[in-house]
């Protein structure tokens, strides 16, 4: 069973819709989830003279934020009587799936890809789901898990281009809107496929018509960026390799551009030193350890400190999923 979305690609988003349903996911995502601190890092408020307000999701059960949007769906798939989920992963959205089965009793199959970093599979692993292997450069995820739901009853839970996960992932926006006592300009969101940004985005948006959301990715890797510059989805070139594992989605999705376009977010990229640089800063300034992909929004911000300037920011921090040996590597290698 492939679950389509009530809002198909194309057509126009209502906002208000999504807001609701952002905060009606709440009471599926919170039980489980960690109201994760905002935290103040006051190096970045000198650097742009400023404040910049950290959402450090890297400290969820699962590492990242990716399990509200699991929850929220998977919750809406357990009342409707299914008890199996296939999901496609690079890692993150497998260990959201996985920890979500484990909460409200379902099966889970992650497809995965064969370098996924030995974190994250051991995580998958660690919460009972099965895990099926795919090599990046040959195969097709999508198609593996289509496969694998042919002939069950299972659903697929997809990690950005579902109206469900986008909701919740927007959980996040409501606890950044209760936690923030100041109007945020900026918003700078990790992205891969845009799930975060459009759920989170429209939330704040809500309360904040003026706030600019940025989705931040990797340079050679920022389809948002090219995307909203011409206004329709592009692919971005991709032909360089990124230490951003999770952050490797050519293009936009579907459902996330059109609601990342209505929000008139713009898009930034970064390059792998300044993501180095950004682990470096956030763990030895911070104490957070920070997966390559959840220390982007940094990246981004270091990259331009003069576009921020006397801003208040609000920047994501995704994910925390690294291996020790990489995690050391990077740092090593910070300039
Ligand atoms: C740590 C981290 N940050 C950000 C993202 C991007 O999320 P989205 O696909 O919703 O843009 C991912 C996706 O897997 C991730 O693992």
């Amino acid at each position: 069973v492939i679950r389509t979305s009530p809002y198909p690609s194309g057509a126009s988003i209502d906002s208000e819709r999504l807001v609701l349903d952002i905060e009606a996911a709440c009471s599926n995502v919170h039980r489980y989830t960690s109201h994760t601190p905002l935290i103040r890092a006051p190096y970045l408020d000198r650097l742009i003279r400023g404040e910049v307000h950290l959402k450090a999701e890297c400290l969820q059960p699962t590492g990242s934020f990716k399990i509200r949007g699991a929850l929220h769906a998977m919750s809406q798939l357990r009342a409707s009587g299914q008890q199996d989920v296939v999901a496609f992963s690079s890692g993150n959205h497998g260990i959201g799936v996985a920890y979500a089965a484990h909460c409200l009793n379902m099966r889970a199959t992650i497809v995965v890809p064969s370098d996924i970093p030995r974190a994250k599979l051991a995580k998958i692993r660690s919460l009972g789901a099965d895990v099926v292997f795919y090599d990046r450069e040959r195969e097709s995820r999508e198609a593996i898990a289509t496969a694998l739901c042919a002939h069950t009853e299972a659903s697929i839970v997809k990690p950005y281009d579902d109206w469900d996960t986008i909701a919740g992932q927007g959980t996040c926006g409501v606890e950044i809107k209760e936690q923030l006592s100041l109007t945020p300009d900026s918003l700078l969101v990790c992205t891969g496929g845009g799930g975060f940004a459009a759920g989170t985005g429209t939330y704040l948006r809500r309360y904040y018509p003026e706030l600019s959301i940025i989705t931040a990715e990797p340079e050679g890797w920022d389809d948002h960026l090219q995307s909203f510059q011409v206004g329709k989805r592009s692919a971005a070139a991709a032909t360089t390799a990124s230490i951003c594992d999770g952050l490797l989605a050519p293009e936009p999705g579907e459902i996330t551009f059109v609601v990342n376009q209505h929000n008139r977010a713009q898009g930034m990229s970064a390059s792998d030193d300044l993501v180095r640089r950004a682990m470096k800063l956030i763990w030895e300034q911070l104490g957070v350890g920070l997966e390559p992909s959840g220390a982007i929004g940094v990246a981004s911000l270091l990259a331009q400190p003069e576009r921020f300037s006397e801003q208040i920011v609000v920047i994501t921090l995704s994910g925390g999923n690294v291996d020790r040996d990489r995690f050391d590597e990077a740092l090593n290698l910070a300039r």
